[in-house]
């Protein structure tokens, strides 16, 4: 059983401030919170051995290039690679990815499969690849309530395709796709696979090895640590082949005025001095998780998201994203409310409840493009939350609808976001100059139009 009160105590940000209580963090799934341990592991670097990693040869730069090592083979061991070789300490999942995309040596006419509900991180880049270089972008839809459809996959790898890439867990609603399936009908069909694991490593145990992944992206910034540190988990062969996004100090073996030989890999796609400080953050939070362990964690964020899932089954202004069920969802509670445009949503429950949640398109436009939603609010769970949390955001939305004009709690059950329809009355206003920018931010309800503040960033 986690001692969750303990728990809190190691993250800083969960405090009272300016006669506010500690917030209810329920945004975890954009940016997780950084305990003590990572800020304490970071502080070190730049006070005990800020030195740079191989180049010099005194104790700071011994010191350093130890811990960055130390540091790959912690995550080798987190994501279930047993050779460290296939991890490449990065920026952020966002270059992971396109270290693939950008690297893998294409023809006109490949195919990339990827799902409908992807985050732009693992849209953006296919999309250009195809303009740019040929390759065909074909897309598997995923249906509304959360089950995953086998033939629909077998279907589409009928035709050649090179590679599949998918998220592993949804930023938008929670779901997790099963990755071993897909793992082995793509290699069966000849294609390489590539999962987005921002919203599956922090909440899982992840096994690359033994589900045969290729290639693997995830932020640290969602794990506890900081933010500036990503990593792609790689199969070493695979990883071989992609060319460098980016070439400069650190990737090369040899150089002269003619030419150069590129280290091997994972060095020759880390360019440039490393974020030490980040990695060795990274390292911290991962370890941090490592002794909570992901059955408390699994458990403490199913327990709340069940919590407020039954809170609001019979209310029919709310209307949940994704699977009805919270066990199928991982840490998120999605959702739209009838009549109130999301950025009001959250903005009503920071200003009045302390209660922190996520609103907008969460950087996949093209879902609600597609369905004419102006986006929704997401709650996101980790360790630190505790049932208090919960209730906050359970009674920040129950004095939510209680004013709504025009509509009324019936008592039947609550539908699904699909089906959310403008009701027509005017939302609730919060106040203040965040509820302002907000609300200038809002999108217009027409497809692909309209760039919200909230939904432009970060998932
Ligand atoms: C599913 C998913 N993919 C990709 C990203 C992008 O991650 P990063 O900003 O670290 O590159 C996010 C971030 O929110 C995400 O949730």
């Amino acid at each position: 059983m986690m001692n969750v009160a303990g728990v809190r105590e190691d993250f800083p940000a969960l405090r009272e401030r300016d006669g506010h209580p500690a917030p209810a963090y329920l945004d975890s799934a954009c940016m997780s919170l950084v305990p003590s341990p990572v800020l304490a592991a970071m502080e070190e670097y730049y006070r005990d051995f800020p030195g740079c990693a191989g180049r010099s040869l005194h104790r700071f730069s011994e010191e350093v290039g130890r811990r960055f090592e130390l540091a790959r083979g912690a995550f080798a061991g987190f994501l279930g690679r047993a050779d460290p070789r296939g991890v490449v300490f990065l920026r952020n999942a966002t270059e992971a990815i396109n270290l693939v995309g950008q690297g893998l040596p294409w023809e006109a006419g490949d195919r990339v499969l990827i799902s409908d509900r992807e985050h732009n991180s693992n849209l953006i880049v296919w999309q250009r690849l195809a303009t740019e270089r040929g390759i065909r972008l074909e897309v598997l839809p995923l249906s509304e309530d959360g089950s995953f459809d086998s033939d629909a996959l077998e279907e589409r790898l009928r035709a050649r395709v090179r590679l599949v890439s998918l998220f592993h867990t949804s930023n938008l609603d929670g779901r997790t796709l099963p990755v071993r399936e897909i793992t082995e009908r793509a290699h069966d069909a000849g294609a390489l696979v590539l999962f987005d694991g921002c919203q599956a490593a922090p909440h899982q145990k992840v096994d690359l090895d033994r589900v045969g992944v290729d290639f693997y992206a995830v932020s640290a910034h969602k794990m506890l640590g900081p933010t500036g540190t990503g990593v792609l988990a790689a199969a070493v062969r695979p990883l071989e082949e992609l060319r460098p996004l980016v070439v400069g100090g650190e990737t090369v073996e040899w150089s002269t005025l003619e030419g150069h030989s590129l280290r091997p890999a994972p060095y020759r796609y880390e360019a440039g001095l490393q974020n030490y400080a980040g990695v060795i953050g990274a390292h911290a939070g991962i370890e941090y998780l490592g002794r909570v362990g992901f059955e408390a964690v699994e458990r403490q964020q199913l327990a709340l998201n069940l919590r407020v899932t039954r809170a609001f089954e019979n209310e029919p202004r709310i209307h949940l994203l994704g699977p009805p069920n919270p066990r199928d969802r991982s840490s998120i509670f999605a959702f739209t409310v009838d009549g109130v445009d999301p950025n009001d949503v959250a903005v009503f429950l920071d200003e009045g409840h302390d209660v922190m949640v996520r609103s907008g398109m969460h950087c996949v436009h093209s879902f609600y493009a597609r369905r004419g939603l102006s986006g929704s609010v997401r709650a996101s769970f980790y360790l630190y939350n505790d049932r208090s949390d919960a209730d906050r955001l359970i009674v920040g939305l129950k004095e939510l609808l209680l004013r709504v004009p025009g509509t009324r709690p019936t008592g039947t059950s609550g539908g699904t976001a699909g089906s959310t329809a403008p009701s027509g009355s005017a939302p609730p206003r919060a106040s203040g100059s965040k509820a302002a920018a907000a609300r200038s931010a809002r999108p217009r309800r027409r497809a692909g139009r309209g760039r919200a503040a909230s939904g432009a960033g970060s998932g």
